[in-house]
């Protein structure tokens, strides 16, 4: 089984970090939304938003291994798509990285506008930048738009995916799920 990415599918690696950061960013999607609306006297209240924060920057340290790991390897051949297809599927698959440092840098900023740090299970803790008021209102507004943008990309990213595999017959899913054609 190969660990790098070829010219004719993605390696082991980046199908790895590529399928359990969708199913992360789709959970703590759902968990950001379920969390904002807990009553005080939840018993989830204070850990819930400890589980978004620490998963969270877990996840952003992901987010740059998986960028350095896309930039060093061979990028797989373009899909057989007409030519706005591959124009649209490449902007959208870059666009995922910037957009979602953007996310991850806003909930930081939320979480450590009031001075304190984000513990990470106890493992490290994230350093605030400093007491900065008025900026978790802010912060929170564009993570929120930037979740609702990544969760609306990823429904369209995905339903490209299953239309090329249903329809066109092509193997752009099963290059990703099962890497490139053993021959
Ligand atoms: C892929 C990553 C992430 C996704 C999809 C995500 C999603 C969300 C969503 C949907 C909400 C609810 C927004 C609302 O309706 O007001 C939320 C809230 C929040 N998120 Fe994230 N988030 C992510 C990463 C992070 C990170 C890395 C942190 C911090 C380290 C963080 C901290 C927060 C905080 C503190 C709130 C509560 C904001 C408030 O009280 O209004 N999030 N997140
Ligand atoms: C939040 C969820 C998702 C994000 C952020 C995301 C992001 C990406 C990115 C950035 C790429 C380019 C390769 C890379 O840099 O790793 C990619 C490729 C791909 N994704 Fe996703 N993805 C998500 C969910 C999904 C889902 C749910 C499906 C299918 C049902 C899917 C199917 C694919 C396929 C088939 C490719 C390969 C496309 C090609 O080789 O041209 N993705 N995805």
């Amino acid at each position: 089984m190969r660990i790098c990415d070829t010219a004719e599918g993605y390696g082991l690696l980046s199908r790895l970090f590529h399928w359990l950061m969708a199913v992360a960013i789709f959970a703590l999607f759902g968990l950001g939304l379920w969390m904002v609306d807990l009553s005080y006297y939840s018993p989830y209240y204070h850990s819930a938003p400890y589980v978004h924060k620490a998963a969270g920057m877990l996840l952003l340290i992901a987010l740059v291994l998986r960028f350095g790991w896309r930039i060093a390897n061979v990028r797989p051949e373009d899909a057989d798509l007409a030519w706005v297809e591959r124009i649209a599927a490449r902007i959208l698959h870059w666009g995922f990285y910037p957009l979602l440092l953007a996310l991850m840098v806003s909930g930081y900023l939320i979480s450590t506008a009031d001075g304190r740090p984000i513990d990470v299970f106890g493992l490290f803790q994230v350093p605030s930048p400093g007491e900065n008021k008025g900026l978790e209102d802010r912060a929170g507004e564009v993570h929120a738009w930037l979740a609702y943008l990544v969760i609306a990309l990823a429904a369209i990213h995905a339903a490209a995916a299953v239309k090329h595999h249903v329809v066109d017959r092509t193997r752009v899913l099963s290059r990703m799920w099962s890497g490139a054609p053993k021959n």
